[in-house]
């Protein structure tokens, strides 16, 4: 919620460069520019124009890259009313990248299980890597990471967003082209 003065989003911000790179076309949703009515559960039909732009952005991508700071041992609030909004219509199925920022040295750890659990739980699929960035403040510099191998986890982190979500693409015309292969031997 801190716009450009947010650690979460200069992390993020390395890793969508890494994904252009990779070719992917990137769509940042910066939630502090948006004003997301709170979830009211079941009956919320997502007719609020700011969610029902939230649905269709989220919608038309391929894969997903989440990113929050640590509040209170787990990810923001903010994120999770957002994703509330949404669900498997816009996640079912689709490869998720997890980046968490962290003011302590114990870094991210909390925030990056709690997102997994909830991506399983919208039907997604979370990379096995995942990057936590410990003591925000002191961690950046220049709007770059000091610890330059951390720097490359980030950089690595959308690449491989960017590889598994094009792989994971195929997999239906994979799936249907090895099926004729099996038909064809029987
Ligand atoms: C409400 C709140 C709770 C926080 N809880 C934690 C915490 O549990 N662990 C931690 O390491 N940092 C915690 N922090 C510090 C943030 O993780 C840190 O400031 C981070 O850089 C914020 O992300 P941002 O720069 O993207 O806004 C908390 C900050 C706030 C505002």
């Amino acid at each position: 919620m801190r716009g450009d003065n947010s650690y979460t989003r200069l992390a993020l911000d390395l890793a969508l460069v890494a994904a252009v790179s990779a070719g992917a076309t990137v769509d940042l949703v910066d939630l502090s520019t948006l004003h997301l009515p709170l979830c009211s559960g079941p009956e919320d039909t997502g007719d609020n124009p700011q969610t029902q732009m939230l649905k269709a952005r989220v919608g038309a991508a391929q894969g997903v890259l989440l990113g929050s700071p640590e509040y209170h041992n787990s990810f923001s609030g903010v994120l999770k009313n957002a994703l509330d909004l949404m669900g498997g219509d816009e996640f079912r199925g689709k490869v998720f990248g997890l980046l968490g920022v962290a003011g302590g040295s114990t870094g991210a750890v909390s925030t990056l299980g709690h997102l997994r659990a909830v991506v399983r739980g919208v039907g997604g699929w979370s990379l096995p890597v995942q990057i936590s960035i410990p003591n925000a403040r002191s961690a950046f510099a220049d709007g770059r990471l000091v610890d330059k191998g951390l720097e490359d986890r980030v950089r690595f982190l959308g690449r491989e967003l960017v590889r598994f979500t094009r792989l994971h693409s195929m997999v239906p015309e994979l799936e249907h082209r090895l099926m004729e292969i099996i038909d064809e031997d029987v």
